[in-house]
């Protein structure tokens, strides 16, 4: 193993896609999955195949769509599971194919998950590392909750596992409880403890319930970890997994540390950008690396600082993240070839003429309104155009309001190419158009949750709407974005009600 080398173990499709409202189809996960191989990452944990009939064809179809990265199947320490994990692995190359099995070690999980004890656990952890070597060379465990396990316990499941033939180990902080300094001593107490553990490869997990998993993960490399499992934008369940950007970019601005990725990282931004688009989970603005804001000196004496010179007050290269100030703006008078190259560059690749065509036009439209179209704006025209394909689509909006009159709305749906009309009234211009709408859509349909959001800035910003929908005991979610958010609340309203399963 070289010891100044970090692998990178990317689990957005995986851990990130676990995410209420995230979920992809296989095409999308094959799309952030192609982009995660340029991006250079070592290992696409492409999914849970036992899961369900999705997760497997994810695996199946990732394995094929890529190359060059290892691709890893996740159980649980069970025959079955890791019996359809090696199905799904089939179509790749012995050297490439990876699974991930594992259960849960600390007192907690054992008494209540498992109504068991600790000789057991070890037990089953050794049965399943051996029963998955059967099937492939590189067999990773984990030990779920490692972060509240006692490291004595935790020092005997590792040793043997690792005699059982895994040749990775994570130590995952499930519940995101340790503190950076205590999570390196336990990586450091592994080490320390371990007889063989120069056999295997140690891996941190983090979660960021408390805001810690990037210095967790740190933590955990800075004491001999070699492996890390990251998500893009740090998506996940919860408050999320350590995002890949900012160790990936740690490790390149420290360069002290001696220690490298194999990540190109000006593929940041647009694989950041990818990801957030399709899973209609926004950025926060101020985060670390890809945020709107990460590189924004708003200040006077920062600005000044910048200007006179960048290392003032920028310790990363925009560019090095993939960030080109200068082919931000695209306006009404740029061609199809501007939005194509655009859209590569953010990693969305149209070959389809047609496509692109449909992208275009829409492309236009907001141009007239907005004047300078960004590149959040361009990736939200480039996923809207599958709209194009429902059954309920939106053919016209009109809202009458103002302060101290009651609104006024009349909509027009297009339902499988039949034309139908409404109006109503409502407590404000969202509420009458969502009500004019139910009197076309004769469902019992509860909305639960509401998010306006601007995209950029300006007045005559897209709004970005994601909306909750509770119909027949399940909760779809939905999206709109348009530069008039009634009407991007409508299009999230109908993007829900194009999921329903009835
Ligand atoms: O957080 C966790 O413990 C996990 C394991 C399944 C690896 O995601
Ligand atoms: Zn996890």
């Amino acid at each position: 193993m070289d010891n100044n080398r970090v692998y990178i173990f990317d689990t957005t499709l995986r851990d990130g896609e676990q995410v209420p409202g995230c979920q992809l189809n296989t095409v999308e996960k094959i799309q952030v999955a192609k982009q995660l191989e340029l991006l250079g990452v070592d290992i696409i944990e492409a999914g849970f195949p036992i899961s369900s009939p999705g997760d497997f064809k994810s695996v199946v179809e990732i394995g094929k769509a890529t190359t060059r990265p290892i691709i890893c199947a996740l159980t649980r320490a069970v025959e079955k599971d890791i019996d359809v994990a090696n199905e799904a692995l089939q179509g790749i190359p012995m050297e490439r194919r990876r699974i991930h099995t594992g259960i849960g070690t600390s007192d907690s999980h054992i008494k209540y998950k498992f109504n068991s004890n600790r000789e057991e656990i070890i037990e089953r952890a050794i049965h399943a590392v051996q029963y998955a070597r059967k099937y492939v060379n590189d067999v990773e465990f984990y030990a779920e909750d490692a972060g509240r396990t006692d490291n004595d316990y935790l020092a005997r499941v590792v040793e043997a596992v690792i005699k059982a033939g895994a040749t990775v180990v994570n130590i995952p902080d499930t519940n995101g409880y340790c503190l950076p300094m205590d999570y390196g001593a336990k990586i450091k107490y592994l080490y320390d403890h371990v007889p063989n553990i120069d056999k295997a490869i140690i891996s941190t997990h983090c979660h960021n319930d408390l805001g810690m998993a990037t210095a967790n993960t740190m933590a955990g490399v800075l004491n001999g970890a070699r492996q890390v499992e990251v998500t893009i934008n740090g998506i996940g369940e919860r408050a999320g997994n350590t995002s890949l950007e900012e160790i990936v970019m740690i490790l390149k601005c420290h360069k002290a540390l001696n220690i490298d990725t194999n990540i190109n990282t000006t593929m940041i931004y647009p694989t950041s950008r990818m990801v957030s688009g399709l899973m209609n989970m926004p950025v926060q603005p101020n985060k670390a690396v890809v945020g709107r804001n990460a590189f924004a000196h708003s200040s006077g004496i920062h600005q000044d600082g910048v200007l006179k010179d960048a290392s003032t007050y920028e310790i990363m290269d925009p560019k090095d993240v993939g960030l080109d100030d200068n082919s931000i703006v695209l306006t009404a008078r740029s061609g199809r070839a501007a939005l194509k190259y655009r859209l590569s560059v953010l990693g969305v690749n149209v070959d389809d003429e047609k496509r692109i065509d449909k992208i275009y036009q829409k492309f236009l439209r907001l141009a007239d309104q907005k004047k300078e179209v960004n590149d959040a704006d361009v990736l939200m025209l480039a996923g809207a155009d599958t709209a194009e394909t429902h059954a309920v689509r939106l053919d016209y909006l009109q809202v009458t309001t103002g302060m101290g009159v009651r609104s006024v709305a009349s909509i027009g749906l297009d339902i499988s190419n039949q034309k139908f009309e409404a109006a109503s009234t409502g407590n404000g211009p969202v509420d009458a158009a969502i009500n004019a709408l139910k009197k076309i859509i004769l469902k019992k349909m509860t909305l639960k949750e509401f998010t306006i959001q601007a995209i950029s800035k300006g007045s005559n910003d897209v709004g970005k709407v994601h909306m909750q929908v509770e119909y027949n005991g399940g909760v779809y979610y939905g999206f709109g974005a348009n530069t008039d958010i009634v009407t991007a609340s409508v299009e999230a309203y109908i993007d829900c009600i194009n999921k329903f399963r009835d």
